[in-house]
């Protein structure tokens, strides 16, 4: 992306809401124009609900709250995992006006939506996962997600005795269409192989849990029946994964995750998931709302970091939570009390400490 047009974009919207505060000033009449409306709107569109349920539960709140409370609205729309849909609901939050865009993208869609966006001067976000037209990205560090992701394998191989050289471990990635999928393989990779292990299996790529479940279980029958760890890239797949090891009663199994959501979370506390990636989606989000509002009133975000095409990267850190580390999650509010202790896992919780607020 040419960031000299996005900046000389953003001079030009400043000194646009300057001279129409002026305006209505004179007037005395305070009537909003197009344009002022426009700049004051941030247009959103999240992925789907099926990946996660971090976009529905947790990014459009915090998004909502962040930049109502800055003064701007926000046009949050979900594209229910529906590329149409997605370009669709673009080109209405583009009729109506935005001034900025914080796209998630999904399967590609947000490419196209940013060459739209860039051609009408408006600055585009790629919020939590990286595409080609981004002017910024805001997201975790996502390799470091994928390291915790390696170590956390390593973890469970070590408390059930195994040796990684001589494990038999299953790589489960995400949907490689999501330019994340990559960077947490990357890490997890690095430090597993950096620790002997060598892939078994490596179905595909996939963020559904569901297909996981089936892509796994094909796996394991071509293993024979023995694993002793998966590297699951997020606790929706890692659900899936885990359905199979139950059903085959295959206790002790090092298995990895990704979101801290409640099925993950109780995965953790019974023993069935080592631990998760936990990626406080309140930090990413706000991380996300001061870069949109800094865009909105025209001056420049800074960034801590660039991808690879040289995009400005904004970095949140994640945190690993294993069974110790459930109750910070719940004690966040991140995850509800009564949805993680349920009667079967209430003595796991009482156990790690987990109590309601
Ligand atoms: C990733 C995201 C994760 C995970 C996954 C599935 O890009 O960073 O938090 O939820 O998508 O939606």
């Amino acid at each position: 992306m040419k960031k000299s047009s996005l900046f000389a974009v953003v001079a030009l919207s400043g000194a646009a809401a300057v001279m129409l505060a002026g305006c209505s000033g004179s007037s005395g009449g305070g009537t909003t124009t197009a344009a002022a409306a426009d700049a004051g709107r941030a247009c959103v569109i999240l992925p789907d609900a099926a990946s996660s349920p971090r976009w529905e539960n947790f990014d459009r709140k915090y998004l909502q709250e962040g930049l109502q409370a800055a003064g701007f609205e926000a046009d949050i729309q979900n594209a229910q995992g529906d590329v149409n849909k997605y370009s669709t609901i673009a080109d209405q939050q583009l009729t109506k006006g935005c001034g900025v865009m914080l796209l998630v993208d999904y399967q590609g869609a947000a490419v196209a939506v940013a060459k739209k966006a860039t051609a009408q001067g408006i600055p585009v976000i790629a919020y939590d996962r990286p595409f080609t037209g981004a002017d910024y990205y805001v997201s975790f560090d996502n390799v470091k997600v994928g390291e915790l992701q390696g170590q956390t394998v390593l973890d469970g191989l070590k408390a059930a005795g195994k040796d990684p050289k001589t494990a038999t471990v299953v790589y489960m990635g995400g949907d490689p269409t999501d330019g994340n999928a990559k960077m947490f393989h990357d890490g997890a990779v690095k430090v597993m192989e950096a620790a002997g292990i060598k892939a078994a299996a490596e179905p595909p790529g996939v963020w559904d849990q569901a297909k996981s479940q089936t892509n796994f279980e094909q796996a394991l029958t071509s293993l024979g029946g023995k694993v002793d760890g998966v590297w699951v890239a997020n606790d929706t797949n890692a659900a899936g994964v885990i359905k199979v090891l139950q059903d085959n009663n295959l206790k002790g199994v090092a298995v990895s995750g990704q979101d801290a959501n409640v099925a993950g979370l109780q995965n953790i506390l019974l023993g069935w998931q080592t631990a998760t990636v936990y990626k406080p989606v309140k930090d990413e989000a706000t991380a996300a709302v001061d870069t949109a509002v800094a865009l909105l009133k025209g001056s420049t975000p800074s960034a801590s970091a660039k991808l690879d095409d040289g995009t400005p990267y904004i970095q949140v850190t994640p945190i690993l939570v294993d069974q110790t580390k459930v109750k910070d999650v719940v004690a966040a509010g991140d995850a509800a009390y009564d949805d993680v202790c349920t009667p079967d896992v209430a003595a796991a919780c009482a156990q790690f400490g987990v109590v309601a607020p």
